[in-house]
């Protein structure tokens, strides 16, 4: 248990820039709570407790604004970045490092009392506000855009945006062809720095400018040899 712990509290120190120690986890990081009571939940629903296993649930998301249901699946060190109005329901399941903004909902569409809520693979990322509904599978390292309401299957690697969700299909968002890579808050790494990217491109015209200035005084020499060896001058 101790090493669950410790594993949820590292996990932090992967995806959020802005941790500085584990101390502000354990006492600042209501994300860490809720996941550490839906444990506790979990247990009581499974041992068919279900009245203490919705009690703690209640009780996490009074504490934490973030409602787990007691039923629903979480992988190990799951994510849960601010969380406040996360919804998750009860026959979702969420893999293994994945990760959930502020404001998410894995939620269902219909009253039917079976599978209704989706199933996340390992190291999905749901950006805040984002809807998920139905029992739809988000395939491993896929991305779902902030304040996406997805209700299709997402391929593995695919990052989906918008209402209805649909996928992004640039070369940049093709789907997973290798094992995925948390990049925080799901942004691609092939982003370059703005400021870089000018730079490098005043660097390019500079040396564009100097080739045709080259080029112009090899010209103007070449002409001014004709010039005097057509008029006679020595050179
Ligand atoms: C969807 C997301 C993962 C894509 O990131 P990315 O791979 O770096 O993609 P880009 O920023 O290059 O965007 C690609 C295109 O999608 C659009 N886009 C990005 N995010 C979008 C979103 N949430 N909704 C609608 N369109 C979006 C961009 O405008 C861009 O469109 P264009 O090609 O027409 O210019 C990212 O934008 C996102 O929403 N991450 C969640 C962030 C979050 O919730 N943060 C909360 C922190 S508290």
């Amino acid at each position: 248990m101790l090493a669950r712990i410790r594993e949820q509290i590292d996990c932090v120190f992967d995806r959020d820039p802005a941790v500085r120690s584990r101390w502000e986890v354990v006492t600042l990081y209501p994300g860490f709570h809720a996941i550490l009571l839906h444990w506790l939940a979990h247990w009581f629903w499974q041992k068919n407790f279900k009245w203490l296993g919705r009690a703690t649930s209640q009780f996490s998301r009074f504490l934490t604004g973030i409602e787990i249901h007691p039923g629903a699946t979480l992988g190990r060190r799951v994510f849960i970045d601010h969380g406040m109005g996360i919804v998750i329901g009860e026959t979702a399941e969420v893999g293994d490092d994945c990760t959930l903004y502020q404001g998410v909902t894995l939620g269902g569409t219909s009253w039917n009392k079976g599978k209704r809520h989706p199933t996340l693979a390992q190291g999905v990322i749901v950006g805040a506000g984002a809807k998920v509904i139905g029992p739809i599978i988000l395939g491993e390292g896929s991305k779902v855009g902030s304040n996406a309401v997805v209700v299709k299957p997402v391929p593995p690697g695919a990052t989906v945006i918008g209402i209805p969700g649909r996928l992004l299909e640039d070369e940049k968002h093709q789907t997973l062809k290798s094992a995925p890579k948390f990049t925080a808050y799901g942004s691609s790494t092939d982003d370059k720095d703005p400021l870089a990217v000018t730079v490098m491109e005043l660097v390019r015209q500079n040396e564009l400018r100097d080739q045709q200035i080259e080029e112009l005084l090899r010209r103007i020499e070449t002409l001014t040899k004709t010039d005097s060896t057509a008029s006679g001058e020595q050179p």
